[in-house]
């Protein structure tokens, strides 16, 4: 009898005490710190490779949404790079809590595609949060090809990723466009900060092409070019709540089906 009272009285104990240990430890299991791949975060060095290791594990997670976690206090440079799925499970969480800035010189694009620099293509269920800033250095851009027309890179682009949230993040200084949508169905951002100079050339805030179903929602948008411009392909797009300017605020270009 004594010997049942014990077990059970450990059995309440192990069950009370370890439940929220093993929560966190479920969560941390699944969580993947690009300081754990090699990432420095001292705003120099290239950590790009320490970003895709971490990506290839969130991306190959099968059981839940597995967190690529870029932690606060620190800035990470970023050569241009691609986050591609498809993933194994239905969503992926991108916790940007940390900053990421774009090479100081054009040169990390010389054999690249230089339209872009962070692009995540084919990730159905994408959730990218956490406060973090996304600082494109298109100053090195706008002062080396003076000219409208060059091609400088998007800093965040967005392709065929149904069912998108973006949402904290702030965004600084893009060479091109700050965020474009493309393909991407199900889309909804709210809570973000763009900030480019007013002369900028070509720096849209959002721009969505190919896309149905946006939402877009509470946040500032100060740019040199359009707020948020819509592109060929779009539909069904909800735009409330933005503080648009400078910049030349919300425009459809070449639409051919819209709603508001
Ligand atoms: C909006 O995002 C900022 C980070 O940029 C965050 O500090 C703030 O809590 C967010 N606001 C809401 C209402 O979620
Ligand atoms: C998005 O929705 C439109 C309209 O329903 C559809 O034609 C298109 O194939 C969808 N695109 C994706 C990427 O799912
Ligand atoms: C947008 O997505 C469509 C469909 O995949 C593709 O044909 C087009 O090249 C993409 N455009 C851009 C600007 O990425
Ligand atoms: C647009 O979104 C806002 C905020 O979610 C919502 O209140 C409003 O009803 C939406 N408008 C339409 C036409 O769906």
């Amino acid at each position: 009898m004594e010997v049942l009272i014990a077990i059970f009285f450990l059995l309440y104990l192990v069950s009370h005490c370890s439940c929220s240990r093993l929560r966190e430890a479920a969560i941390n299991l699944n969580t993947f710190n690009v300081m754990d791949y090699g990432a420095i975060g001292d705003g120099l060095t290239d950590d790009s490779q320490a970003f895709l290791k971490a990506w290839s594990m969130v991306c190959a997670m099968k059981n839940g949404a597995a967190t690529l976690k870029v932690p606060p206090g620190k800035t990470f440079m970023l050569k241009p790079l691609q986050f591609s799925g498809p993933c194994s499970f239905s969503s992926v969480h991108f916790q940007l809590e940390g900053d990421v800035v774009a090479p100081k010189s054009t040169e990390a694009w010389k054999g690249q595609d230089s339209s872009k620099w962070i692009d995540f293509s084919n990730v159905d269920g994408l959730i990218i949060d956490g406060g973090g800033q996304i600082d494109g250095s298109g100053s090195v851009w706008w002062n080396s090809c003076k000219v409208k027309s060059c091609s400088r890179p998007t800093a965040l682009s967005i392709h065929n990723c149904n069912n998108l949230q973006l949402t904290g993040t702030r965004h600084l200084n893009s060479a091109r466009n700050h965020i474009s949508i493309n393909n991407s169905n199900h889309t909804h951002i709210f809570n973000v900060t763009i900030t480019a100079p007013q002369d900028s050339p070509n720096t849209d805030g959002i721009d969505v092409s190919q896309s149905s179903y946006i939402l877009i929602q509470r946040s500032t948008i100060a740019t040199g070019d359009d707020c948020i411009a819509m592109n060929s392909g779009t539909s069904y797009v909800n735009i409330t709540g933005i503080t648009c300017g400078p910049g030349h605020g919300i425009r459809y270009k070449y639409i051919f089906i819209m709603e508001i």
